[in-house]
């Protein structure tokens, strides 16, 4: 019989990509119905994996033929994984957190034990509960709280919970003092002290669990604080090593990435991960592999941001959020706000029961907490939105019935204004320093301060002719002596030590055709949207972002754009700078939905017109509310 051990099973997704199938066995030992089922060998399979990772634009990646049948779960012989990797890890005290760890508030502990299941009523002696990165114990101890009383009502033995509990920590000192609070704890149930020692040790290992987790034993529950070191502060090599077995660890991810895959992995099928944790990954790009797998194989539960509520011990900027992730199909997911009056209910609540009842009306508040639950949660790699919970809902709807603002069909176009790399040298006000048709009107931030652009007089000094080309120094001789004069300020700019030819070229070509169209301009970082007309006039300079169209009135376009119904998708997908400043950037722009402009009423249209015109926020919202038709959601928009 032919030897099947350089041999692997590969589910294959019907309908589905290459990175489908791969990743669905990665992720799930249990092959779903709409699933095939192929044999395919090693040195296949590696191929389809480096095909896959440079289409994620992954930069290095090596992956063996014996990685990937660890990562695809195929028993290797007895050889641990962790051996292998582990050669090349640097020392494991060097791997702490640079500003320092962050510990999780009690009360928080016990909403997300409670929402994860993790309850002294159901026999947790004969589940087995995983807590990746222990510190001192904030989850751990009331874990072993939750496990003993459940021992008791359960009329379970002590032993039997021996095997029940597994905290791993990187750090010797912090599992010490873990160790000894959970001796204590056992103690204070009347357990001998040498018996308590031996449980506890057994409990808690000093270990790393990016890699020891991966010979553990399948969890019903992962839960914790996982560590936040980001790509910059972890040692050299760590991360490759890390990357090497979580392939959802891309870019310049954030360590906890690695222990969310790690987690959602550890699970058995119905098993839970929930952690509270830096919510970025939701939105950034780093986060978008992330994203994929956890919507193709398992399903959001709870999804609470807790930005402004006091979570931690000390008070760090960490914008935590607390998640409950089931490996199983997406069900309804609740999805919640917490400010900072987010506090305990007094002793006779529980939180997490009373924001399950909120969430399904069957209370009307929980103090600190707004709630909502859907009933979709998003695919793919794209962005999660953040928003208040009850406008998540306006939000999913919209996106399933509108078209994305960028559009071939309307011709309507999101793009930004020019980078010179030198604005000293490349921006003026003075209109006689070089050939007059070598001056571009140029459009600045401060002169989209109200609807129109009011052109406070500035210039580029243009190096492009039509064609894209620079122009010829020799037929332009005030320009080419001014050019001259800054020569050494040129060339200090990459651009001009990549391309020593065209050393005066500004960093992006000057599209010439884009001065004479009508546009929209927005300027970037503002707290309320802001869409600035301009008739033809200007050029935009790199700190506005503009909008043409062959199709919109743009004044129409601009009423809606100018609408809080539009500023939500801003809202949703930028990250919030401190104080509310939001990002007018084109990636979030490009998020905005829209009506079929040849489809909306004339008089809706007047409408978003001349609220535009009056910078009337109020109109536009209520315009666009009609526009969009979602009449019944209009509480939705307080403006
Ligand atoms: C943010 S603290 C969380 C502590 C505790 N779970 C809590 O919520 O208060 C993260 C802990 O992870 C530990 N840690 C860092 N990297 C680790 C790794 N690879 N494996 C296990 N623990 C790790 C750190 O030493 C630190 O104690």
């Amino acid at each position: 019989m032919a030897d099947l051990r350089p041999i692997v099973s590969v589910a294959i997704v019907q309908q589905g990509d290459v990175f489908s199938h791969i990743a669905s066995h990665w992720y799930t030992p249990v092959v779903p119905s709409n699933h095939a089922f192929l044999l395919t060998s090693c040195e296949r399979l590696n191929p389809m994996y480096r095909r896959q990772l440079r289409v994620m634009r992954q930069e290095s990646f090596e992956m063996t033929a014996k990685q990937a049948q660890l990562d695809l779960g195929i028993d290797t012989g007895g050889e641990t994984p962790s051996s292998e990797v582990r050669v090349d890890l640097p020392s494991l005290t060097v791997i702490s957190e640079p500003k320092g760890v962050v510990y999780t508030k009690s009360w928080v502990v016990d909403l997300i034990l409670d929402l994860a299941g993790y309850r002294a009523s159901e026999d947790l002696a004969a589940l087995y509960a995983v807590e990746p990165s222990a510190g001192d114990g904030a989850f751990l101890i009331p874990m072993i709280r939750r496990l003993l009383d459940s021992v008791e009502k359960h009329g379970k033995t002590l032993d039997e919970t021996r095997s029940s509990l597994h905290a791993y920590e990187l750090n010797q000192e912090s599992a010490a003092r873990a160790i000894n609070l959970a001796v204590t704890e056992l103690v204070s149930r009347g357990v001998d002290a040498k018996t308590a020692k031996k449980i506890a040790r057994g409990w808690v290992t000093v270990g790393d669990y990016l890699l020891e987790s991966r010979t553990d034993r399948k969890a019903d529950l992962v839960v914790g604080n996982p560590p936040y070191i980001r790509y910059d502060d972890l040692p050299e090599g760590a991360f490759d090593t890390y990357r090497r077995i979580y392939p959802t660890m891309v870019g310049r991810c954030d360590i906890y990435v690695g222990f969310i895959e790690a987690g959602v992995r550890q699970l058995v099928e119905g098993g839970a991960l929930a952690f509270i944790c830096a919510d970025r990954w939701m939105r950034a790009a780093y986060g978008a592999e992330l994203r994929r797998a956890l919507s193709l194989l398992f399903s959001m539960e709870v999804v609470i941001e807790m930005h402004d509520a006091p979570a931690f011990e000390n008070n760090v900027s960490a914008y935590p959020a607390v998640i409950v992730i089931r490996r199983a199909t997406q069900g309804t997911v609740l999805v919640a706000s917490a400010n900072a009056q987010a506090e305990p209910l007094p002793a006779s609540d529980n939180l997490a029961d009373s924001l399950v009842a909120l969430a399904h009306g069957r209370i009307d508040q929980v103090s600190g907490f707004t709630v909502t639950s859907v009933t979709k949660w998003f695919t793919g790699t794209g962005p999660w939105p953040s928003v208040e919970p009850n406008q998540l809902e306006v939000l999913r709807r919209l996106e399933e019935k509108f078209a994305p603002i960028e559009d071939a069909m309307t011709g309507t176009k999101v793009g930004i204004g020019v980078a010179t790399g030198n604005d000293s040298v490349y921006v003026t006000t003075d209109a006689d320093i070089v050939e007059s048709d070598r001056l571009l009107p140029l459009a600045m931030a401060a002169d989209t301060k109200t609807g129109t652009v009011v052109w406070s007089g500035h210039y580029l000094i243009d190096p492009w002719q039509r064609g894209a080309r620079h122009v010829d120094l020799a037929s332009y001789p005030r320009l080419g002596a001014y050019f001259q004069e800054h020569r050494d300020e040129l060339l200090q700019r990459n651009i001009a030590k990549r391309s020593k030819d065209d050393w005066y070229r500004t960093i992006d070509r000057v599209n010439h055709e884009l001065t004479k169209r009508d546009k929209l301009y927005f300027p970037d970082m503002k707290l309320v949207s802001n869409p600035t007309l301009d008739r033809g006039q200007t050029y935009p300079h790199h700190n506005l972002y503009f909008l043409v169209s062959d199709v919109w009135d743009l004044e129409v376009l601009g009423g809606l754009l100018l609408s809080k119904v539009a500023q939500l998708f801003i809202e949703a997908y930028c990250v919030k700078m401190r104080g509310g400043t939001l990002r007018f950037q084109a990636q979030y722009l490009r998020r905005i939905r829209v009506p079929d402009p040849t489809l909306m009423s004339e008089d809706i249209a007047a409408e978003l017109r001349e609220s535009f015109r009056n910078r009337d926020v109020v109109k536009a919202t209520n315009a666009a509310i009609e526009a969009y038709g979602i009449q019944d959601l209009a509480g939705t928009f307080s403006c």
